[in-house]
């Protein structure tokens, strides 16, 4: 694969640098145009809704058509600006408009930045099942722009610190070591912190995909905390996609101490970190609610299931266990 390009800084800049001399379509939602109308009308624009429900393929119908009737053909050049539907849809829509062109993303939340941006997976939902169509294809590049966090809603930003946490736990010990030293709003207020977090997150996460693109071995590191995670988002609405992951984490890294991978010691620093950084750890349904969703889940066909269990921080192992096993470890 073609590694993607990571660019920090300002966005309206490095894009004066980094973009193709052709034609560039750009697709955002209706807050980034509110946001940034200067930046979306520098170039040809699609705008499309707010929400998860917007991910669909109907969406992404209608872009395919604004596309057509703009003219775009084989050389134009989709940027998406925007958070991870955003990202999904241009990367999904780049794909397969005229069987692929070429693509990249400004990504504006942080969890965009740390994990929907980069990793070429892009995907709509589809009959009630997240991300189940989709394409591997990369970004040339991603801009991250840390000053675009700024207006961000203090929820979505706290819940992006979960998936830095889980790069850290899964392959960056010195980035750990920096969230525990530093506060929470320190590192909100300051441009470098930030970028330092998002550009470690982002490294650990492209590193591991440029080794295994298709997720056939080590990718599945990155579902550090999601097995669970997933569940809950899919059992209760109380929780967004970040603060379910860091529950978890939690519950992963003390179900690996259970195993006897993980000293306690470890999983206990890592609940406090994320408890420093705000995150309420308690499971908003029964343990017994969450096991059947993760059995439930139709994506897998399988009697077993992979699970990451941290053994370290900044080091994991993917372990293949029957449900029945797995569901032992929360007992
Ligand atoms: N685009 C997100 C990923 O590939 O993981």
């Amino acid at each position: 694969m073609i590694p993607t390009k990571l660019y920090f800084g300002h966005a309206a800049e490095i894009l004066g640098e980094v973009l193709p001399k052709g034609r560039v379509v750009v697709i955002t939602d209706e807050n980034l145009l509110r946001l940034y109308p200067e930046l979306v009308r520098s170039y040809d624009h699609i705008i499309i809704g707010i929400g998860e429900e917007v991910k669909s393929l109907s969406t992404v119908a209608r872009i395919y058509d604004e596309l057509m009737a703009m003219g775009a053909d084989r050389s134009t050049f989709l940027l998406g600006i925007g958070g991870g539907i955003v990202t999904d849809i241009t990367g999904f829509v780049a794909s397969t408009y005229m069987r692929g062109v070429a693509f990249g993303f400004v990504s504006t939340t942080l969890l965009g930045q740390v994990d929907a941006s980069v990793g070429g997976k892009n995907g709509v939902n589809f009959d009630g099942y997240k991300n189940i169509v989709g394409t591997i294809t990369q970004p040339q590049f991603v801009v991250s722009d840390v000053e675009m966090l700024r207006t961000l809603p203090e929820r979505e930003l706290r819940a992006g610190m979960a998936e830095v946490v889980k790069s850290a736990v899964v392959g960056d010990r010195e980035l750990f070591d920096f969230l525990v030293r530093c506060d929470y709003s320190d590192i909100c207020s300051s441009v470098e912190s930030l970028r330092y977090i998002v550009s470690r997150a982002m490294e650990v996460k492209m590193a591991i995909v440029e080794e295994d693109e298709r997720e056939s071995g080590k990718r599945r590191l990155l579902n550090l905390g999601h097995t669970i995670g997933h569940a809950i988002e899919k059992c209760s609405s109380c929780l967004n996609h970040g603060e379910a992951v860091a529950v978890g984490m939690s519950l992963i890294a003390r179900a690996a101490c259970g195993l006897g991978v993980l000293k306690p010691s470890d999983a206990e620093v890592i609940d406090s970190l994320l408890l420093k950084l705000g995150f309420n750890l308690d499971t908003p349904v029964s343990m017994a609610e969450i096991l059947v969703a993760v059995r439930g889940d139709k994506k897998r066909n399988e009697e077993s299931i992979n699970v990451v269990l941290p053994v370290a921080i900044g080091e994991c192992e993917v372990r293949k266990m029957r449900f029945e096993e797995f569901e032992k470890l929360f007992v």
